[in-house]
């Protein structure tokens, strides 16, 4: 557990700030971690302390003022990197396997391997039998699970989810968790994921960060030592709950 060698992401010393008519706004300062290849990281936080902020920043979708963000080479090239938001976000006008095929089509990939891709994605994400279906005919976790295949489709070397499930009833949630692992334990990429659920967080990651409102940046980093793979059970053990508390704590400073 937590045994992995090689660098993923570094962040040092972070800053974003937004311009505002009023002034700068200060969003994210002295934000440092790194994360491991392959290792499933969980970014926890206050509503407004910079999360989303962070994740764009990480994906490169918004600039940042100071600090730095290193990707170190895969295979002597610069990673690939995903995003997914808590709104699947998916194209009405296309259906299922149109959406997933989005980024591929994009890309100019050739229609044949588009067809190949889209299809194991389609198998890897459980949504076989429904690829000629339209955006409005999905449930949430269904749309989800799309927003996901759409990202994984392009194979990234990390992969970045905000607050993916947060959308969806607590019984879902925890069964597109469990398909998340299954997908993580299958594909292997270095994942950070922010989630408001502290049982979510613990069940998943092999490490949890929690980021406190500007100017604090990164508060705790907690390892979590529970044994993969992990099921249900996992939730009502002592060790469990334990990790649950201290973030617990850490959250109300
Ligand atoms: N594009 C933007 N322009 C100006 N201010 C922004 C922008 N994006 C975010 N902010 C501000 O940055 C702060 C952090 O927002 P962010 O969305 O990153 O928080 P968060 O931790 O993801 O919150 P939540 O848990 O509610 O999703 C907020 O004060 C927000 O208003
Ligand atoms: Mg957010």
């Amino acid at each position: 557990m937590n045994s992995y060698p090689e660098n993923s992401l570094v962040v040092q010393d972070l800053k974003v700030s937004f311009q505002e008519t009023d002034g700068l706004l200060q969003v994210l300062d002295n934000v440092c971690f790194s994360l491991q290849k392959n290792e499933f990281a969980c970014l926890i936080g206050p509503s407004g302390s910079g999360k989303s902020t962070l994740l764009r920043a990480l994906a490169g979708l918004i600039p940042y003022e100071s600090g730095s963000i290193e990707f170190p080479e895969v295979h002597g090239r610069k990673p690939r990197t995903g995003l997914v938001f808590q709104k699947a976000n998916l194209m009405p006008w296309r259906t299922l396997e149109e959406n997933i095929a989005l980024p591929l089509q994009l890309a100019h990939t050739p229609q044949a391997e588009i067809n190949k891709k889209v299809k194991e994605m389609v198998e890897l994400t459980g949504l076989q039998g429904f690829e000629k279906s339209w955006p409005h005919e999905l449930s949430g976790g269904m749309a989800q699970r799309v927003a996901i295949a759409r990202s994984l489709v392009q194979d990234p070397d990390i992969l970045f989810l905000d607050e993916p499930f947060g959308s969806l009833d607590e019984l879902t949630r925890e069964r597109m968790s469990e398909e998340l692992l299954r997908i993580w334990n299958e594909k292997r990429k270095t994942i950070l994921m922010v989630t408001h659920s502290i049982p979510e967080a613990v069940f998943l990651a092999d490490r949890v960060l929690v980021l406190a409102g500007f100017p604090q940046g990164i508060v705790l980093d907690l390892p979590i030592d529970l044994p993969r793979p992990r099921d249900d059970e996992l939730r009502y053990t002592p060790q469990f709950a334990q990790a649950a508390a201290t973030l617990h704590e850490h959250l109300k400073l």
